[in-house]
């Protein structure tokens, strides 16, 4: 199994797919290396793409509150995205995009390990969580898979977007913290 160090330069020269040719800096992830609990987005927007950290914009703001909520700082957990370069104009990331780049998220998954991984949006639920994934119908459900808790809910982006769903993912945070006491994650 490669290391962190040797995932995270593999990361950082990748060429696999299009979107390296319009980047500013890869995208790898940030936060605890041993958390228990993992978040995953799409793919880095304008300012993540800047700066190199996920989650840094508007909704990246709005993730940090979302994370006290339940008592957690990207201290404790780790945050990853599916792509790790920006899409042009922040289009969805294409499929041969994501299957490019699917790997350095399982390997980070593999290194990590966590009880629970938090899928934000759509996008990271079609890909980890099932291809016909509904998250409207079916974000804050739990189920199994590879011996890994697996829930998603609503991006930070579409709460900013529309505060209609805001109740709903509250609830699902709410859920979240519940399985982490079950799980006995570190918190
Ligand atoms: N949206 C995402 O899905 N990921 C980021 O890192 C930033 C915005």
């Amino acid at each position: 199994m490669l290391s962190w160090e040797e995932l995270e330069q593999s990361c950082q020269s990748c060429s696999r797919c299009e979107l390296c040719k319009t980047r500013t800096n890869v995208v790898f992830g940030v936060g605890n290396r041993t958390a228990d609990i993992l978040f995953v987005g799409e793919g880095p927007g304008e300012q993540e793409d800047l700066k190199g950290e996920p989650f840094v914009g508007p909704a990246g703001k709005l993730l940090d509150d979302m994370l006290s909520i339940i008592d957690l700082d990207r201290s404790i957990c780790y945050i990853g995205n599916i792509v790790k370069c920006r899409p042009p104009r922040n289009r969805d990331p294409q499929e041969e995009e994501q299957e490019a780049c699917i790997g350095y998220l399982q390997k980070q998954i593999q290194l990590i390990q966590p009880k629970i991984i938090v899928c934000l949006g759509r996008i990271a639920a079609l890909k980890l969580i099932r291809p016909d994934y509904r998250i409207t119908r079916e974000h804050g459900q739990w189920m199994e898979k590879d011996g890994i808790w697996m829930t998603a809910t609503y991006h930070p982006s579409a709460l900013l977007r529309d505060v209609n769903k805001r109740p709903e993912a509250f609830e699902d945070l709410l859920s979240i913290r519940e399985m982490m006491r079950k799980l006995k994650c570190n918190m």
